[in-house]
């Protein structure tokens, strides 16, 4: 039903550079399949009206929040991963210029010290205090080790929360640039003929950056906005499962779910995750993750046809239990939404389908399936282009394993996908 959808060019927003999908506070992080919030505004203005409630269970790094406040609505989002919610945090909070500028010429002067002639006192000082994961040692050579321990050392002495948080993410940001973490990949690869950057000069560099978007971003809300946000927002770093709402309480969601035969999303955060000692043992913490291969596996219901003939498809292998456990998670999620959305409310959810080992995983065909079947219906189908988003879009077509895009033998992945609108009846 979905392949006969033709493209709606006018949601590729070809028009939008670099420049425009990262302003205000959208340019703090670079947040791997986060979507462009230009797509979030665009859905959050046609579905709702100013001063109603719009949510995102799976917030990434708040994309949906910050247009809902630019956009003078309320935001509530929840993510499994502490990173995200670190970076949605501090997108969604507007700093006053001021005190900004003095936290960041003090930090800077005292890095300035301890980075060069004080640097013995406070490495000590650093490695005491942070206890650093030995996966440090696999991204980062000694000397970068070093100086980032001290900066995120100096970084922890801010007292006050919002300010240190900042900072914290502008830390975070240039964690792969100073590592040996292959610059242009997002998954997990090393690069031992990476060049070193400047540590001190790049988060500098990235913190001014920052600064000037916070000042757009206050300058883009309004006064009430201004004075007390936390009146205007709500976010946790909780399962999308828990939504922190009422039952009947929301008037829109708009989100991007996780991907299921992607990547996983503990791999991709981990240098952040390492630092600030959210991480012990990756293959725990990756099962948290709905889509990850990780999971303890059981039957589950699907609640769609589809998703079984899929999951059939598959076979009875780790592949199959993947994909079913992802459908059966997803269930669940939609039927979180179902309850916190007002009765007539809409959501959207931005999705691809995609292709393993030549087996189509139809994700948007199953989520219909399975948000029918729990009390919604059908309100738009948008099929748009992916002009240029953070994922790795080609998988080889015999062995399933992402490629580089000038392989041959490729099987595109998410080349396009959808946008699908339900209305809960
Ligand atoms: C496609 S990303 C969303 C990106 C987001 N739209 C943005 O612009 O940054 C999907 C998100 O789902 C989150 N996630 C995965 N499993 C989750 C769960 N069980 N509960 C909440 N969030 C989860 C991941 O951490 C990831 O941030």
């Amino acid at each position: 039903m979905l392949a006969e959808v033709e493209i709606d060019y006018s949601w590729s927003f070809n028009e939008c550079s670099p420049k425009d999908t990262s302003y205000i506070t959208h340019g703090y992080y670079t947040y791997p399949a986060k979507f462009i919030p230009q797509l979030a505004s665009r859905l959050i203005k046609e579905n709702s009206q100013k001063g109603q409630v719009v949510a995102d269970p799976f917030m990434g790094s708040g994309t949906t929040i910050v247009e809902s406040l630019v956009n003078q609505r309320i935001g509530i989002g929840t993510d499994i991963n502490e990173i995200a919610f670190l970076v949605a945090q501090v997108k969604t909070t507007p700093l006053p210029s001021l005190k900004l500028a003095e936290t960041f010429i003090q930090l800077e002067k005292d890095l300035k010290k301890r980075l060069f002639a004080e640097k013995e006192y406070f490495l000590q000082k650093a490695f005491d205090k942070l206890h650093l994961h030995e996966k440090i040692d696999y991204w980062f050579k000694p000397a970068q080790k070093e100086n980032l321990a001290i900066l995120l050392y100096s970084i922890l002495e801010i007292q006050e929360d919002a300010l240190r948080r900042f900072f914290l993410v502008a830390f975070a940001q240039i964690l792969k640039t100073c590592s040996i973490w292959l610059q242009k990949s997002v998954k997990p690869t090393r690069d031992l003929q990476k060049k070193d950057y400047d540590v001190l000069q790049t988060f500098l560099q990235h913190a001014k950056k920052m600064i000037q978007k916070n000042d757009e971003f206050c300058k883009l809300l309004s006064p009430s906005y201004l004075e007390n946000i936390e009146n205007y927002r709500i976010i946790a770093c909780e399962d999308a499962r828990k939504m922190p709402c009422n039952d009947e309480s929301i008037d829109l969601i708009v989100t991007s779910p996780p991907y299921v035969t992607s990547y996983e999303y503990a791999d991709l955060h981990q240098l952040p995750l390492y630092w600030l000692g959210y991480l012990q043992e990756l293959a725990d913490f990756r099962q948290k993750f709905i889509g990850s291969a990780y999971k303890v596996r059981e039957k589950r219901n699907l609640h769609s046809s589809l998703a079984c003939e899929i999951v059939a498809k598959l076979g009875n292998n780790k592949k199959g239990r993947e994909v079913e456990h992802y459908f059966a998670d997803m269930y669940e999620v939609f039927k979180e939404m179902h309850r916190i959305l007002k009765p007539q409310a809409k959501t959207c959810i931005v999705i691809g389908n995609t292709n393993f080992k030549g087996i189509d995983i139809l994700n948007a065909e199953v989520f219909i399936e399975q948000l029918q079947n729990l009390g919604f219906k059908v309100f738009d189908v948008i099929k748009r282009e992916i002009p240029s988003k953070m994922l790795p879009s080609t998988r080889d077509s015999k062995t399933g394993q992402f490629t580089k895009i000038d392989d041959a033998n490729l099987t595109l992945v998410y080349p396009t996908e959808y946008i699908l609108i339900f209305q809960k009846l």
